[in-house]
């Protein structure tokens, strides 16, 4: 792996539990891919200690410091750019990228949402989902576009609904799969497995699986 490995700049603005796990899996040799910087716009993310403790580079940069938004993402963008990252990772980034940003990085920015897009994107998925009363949710990655949660779809993992769930029970089902799902989709970029085809992402050598999640069970 060594020299080949993908450059990543993830942006944050809180808890940085996504972060983590892609920091883990690339401790651990499992992506073909290593965090160079992590760019935050609160100060006080957590998120920017965890990449400090891992020894990456961990900037705050302040959206009210700049004029205006697209000014701010020129900032941002300029920082990673210049640490020549390969990929970009919102991963809690509370911010709605303007097409400015977009434009300039299209194909190379993912995101993670907690539900199956298109269902219930936006804030509180998993409580939106809960609330509409789905057997099953779970969680996405996808392509950055210029509307919310709306890109094309890399990867997904399904999640039950349990009938005595609430937000924070089923958010924590879900995280666990966004920890698993948000590092494989960094590993398909990396192996320059993906290609965007207008809404649809071909997964080149993609294995599938030969099942379906029901929610009940189909057996007793
Ligand atoms: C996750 O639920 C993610 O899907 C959503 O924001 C949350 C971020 O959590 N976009 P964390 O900061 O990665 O722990």
């Amino acid at each position: 792996m060594g020299s080949e490995l993908l450059k990543v700049g993830v942006l944050v603005s809180g808890r940085g539990s996504n972060l983590q796990a892609i920091i883990d899996a690339s401790e651990r040799r499992e992506i073909h891919a290593r965090v160079v910087v992590v760019i935050s716009d609160k100060e006080d993310a957590y998120a920017l200690e965890r990449a400090r403790k891992h020894g990456i580079e961990a900037l705050f940069i302040d959206p009210r410091a700049y004029p205006g938004r697209e000014d701010h993402e020129r900032a941002v963008g300029d920082e990673l750019e210049k640490r020549g990252a390969g990929l970009i990772c919102l991963a809690g980034y509370m911010r709605v990228l303007s097409s400015y940003f977009v434009k300039r990085f299209y194909g190379r920015i993912i995101n993670i949402h907690p539900a199956l897009l298109p269902s219930f994107p936006g804030l509180h998925g998993q409580l939106q989902a809960l609330e509409y009363g789905v057997k099953i949710s779970g969680c996405t990655v996808h392509f950055v576009d210029e509307d919310v949660d709306h890109g094309p779809i890399i990867i997904q993992a399904a999640v039950p609904v349990l009938a005595d769930d609430d937000e924070d029970t089923l958010s924590a089902r879900i995280l666990e799969y966004e920890h698993k799902i948000y590092p494989r989709a960094v590993q398909l970029f990396a192996q320059g497995r993906l290609k965007i085809q207008g809404r649809r992402v071909k997964v080149e050598r993609g294995i599938f699986p030969p099942w379906a999640v029901t929610n009940p069970s189909l057996e007793d």
